[in-house]
């Protein structure tokens, strides 16, 4: 596991880095496999990132056709809802770069959670081609996090949060009064590569906590990504990195703290 962090001075600069490397890592996995897997990311921090990745250089800089769309979570409502993730994806970035349907994998939050999850799946392993007791392996995973730590829909105190066999769950969140879809912790760690894109001032003490505080996934579901095979990417700007006691390179070991000795 490699985490490096990256402080950008300003929201919009962060969302730049954050393109820049999405690029990246998804020309060096066509290049190698032919084809890419990225999940998206939910909520209000990646709209102006996926408005870049649709302009000029970004849009031209990758062969969208050759990628494999899906989401790290869902919220419980029609695609075509503000709320939705998926529609966040078209609005921003399909509409712009229109990649072929058929790689376009959404939650299918019409139907009963636990069956959306379930297919979910299945079409995960399918485009994988991994077999039941397989974990496939993306090659970029994007995320946001709450103020409250939480990634993807894995919140403090859930069920999901303790998943050990499935990839997909459909996750109760009191906090939310809702259920939610989301990846789970063994999806999550066998990332080849996760991005997690964090602006703002609110978020910036459950920045530190997650780079920073001790191991305890249970109390900071953050601290998953101390666990992950892969590359952890933590793009900040200043006002999320604000807390951080230094602006360190890498994140360590999941002994909190030991290279600040
Ligand atoms: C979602 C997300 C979620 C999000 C955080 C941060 O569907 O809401 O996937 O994990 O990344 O809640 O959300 P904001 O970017 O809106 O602060």
């Amino acid at each position: 596991m490699t985490c490096r962090v990256q402080v950008s001075d300003t929201t919009e600069e962060a969302v730049r880095q954050a393109a820049e490397a999405i690029v990246r890592i998804l020309r060096d996995a066509i290049e190698e496999r032919g084809w890419a897997s990225l999940a998206l990311a939910g909520g209000r921090t990646p709209r102006p990132l996926y408005l870049q990745l649709a302009q000029s250089p970004y849009r031209t800089a990758v062969r969208w056709e050759c990628i494999e769309w899906f989401w790290s979570d869902e919220r419980p409502v029609p695609p075509d809802h503000p709320d939705s993730n998926y529609r966040l994806a078209v609005e921003t970035l399909f509409s712009r770069i229109t990649p072929p349907a058929s790689r376009i994998h959404r939650l299918l939050t019409e139907l009963d959670p636990r069956e959306a999850a379930r297919l979910y799946e299945a079409t995960i392993r399918r485009v994988f081609g991994v077999d039941p007791t397989g974990i496939p392996r993306f090659d970029l995973i994007l995320l946001g996090m709450g103020a409250d730590g939480h990634i993807a829909s894995l919140f403090l105190g859930t069920a999901a949060l303790e998943e050990q066999q499935r990839l997909v769950v459909a996750n109760e969140v009191p906090q939310l009064q809702a259920t939610r879809l989301t990846f789970t912790p063994p999806l999550l760690r066998a990332a080849r590569a996760i991005l997690v894109l964090v602006t703002g001032e609110e978020k910036a003490p459950a920045v530190r906590d997650a780079l920073e505080g001790p191991m305890d996934p249970k109390r900071l579901p953050a601290h998953l990504l101390r666990q992950v095979d892969g590359q952890v990417l933590w793009i900040l700007d200043r006002a999320a990195a604000s807390q951080l006691v230094s602006h360190r390179e890498s994140c360590g070991s999941s002994q909190p703290n030991a290279d600040l000795a």
